[in-house]
């Protein structure tokens, strides 16, 4: 699996994002479908390139908005199957993430609270600004990838994934 970023995607977003791009567990996301017709992977990029946009212009964290927004699904799993505790999938998963993320990168409690809220109405409330950015940016590309409409970095073939079927 491969994945190609053209050159008009910004180095200082890279920069912040570039070491969790490059891990093949991560990238394996790619290969699990996700709001119908895009996959997990480039839902992912989506959301942390929104929420690095954001949280730039309102002068906040961005390194941390791109990296917990990349993490957010960080569940290499079919959400189809059911859930160790039982749980429904909404609720289950942004823990699975938020531990998935702390084995395989070294995140902040900033970062990692982030994630554990990113579902919310359904889940913890955000409980700070980058957070409050995720959840946000979540629901934006979500409503958009169902709606079929190719969004930030999906958008002018920014960024490709290679070598699946999504
Ligand atoms: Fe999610
Ligand atoms: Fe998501």
């Amino acid at each position: 699996m491969d994945l190609q970023v053209s050159d008009d995607v910004s180095k200082e977003y890279l920069a912040e994002v570039l070491p969790i791009l490059e891990n093949e567990e991560f990238l394996s996301l790619g290969t699990f479908c996700h709001h119908q017709w895009t996959n997990r992977l480039m839902h992912s990029i989506n959301v942390s390139y929104v929420s690095w946009l954001i949280a730039r212009k309102l002068g906040c964290d961005a390194g941390a908005a791109a990296r917990a927004g990349l993490l957010h699904d960080f569940c290499p799993y079919d959400f189809k199957k059911k859930t160790p505790t039982g749980e429904c999938q909404a609720f289950y998963h942004p823990k699975a993430a938020a531990r998935n993320s702390e084995r395989v990168f070294q995140i902040s409690e900033r970062e990692q609270k982030a994630i554990l809220s990113h579902m919310f109405p359904l889940g913890p409330m955000p409980r700070n600004t980058e957070a409050w950015i995720i959840t946000l940016a979540d629901k934006v590309c979500a409503s958009m990838e169902l709606c079929h409409v190719a969004i930030a970095l999906a958008r002018r073939d920014r960024m490709v994934l290679s070598g699946t079927s999504a």
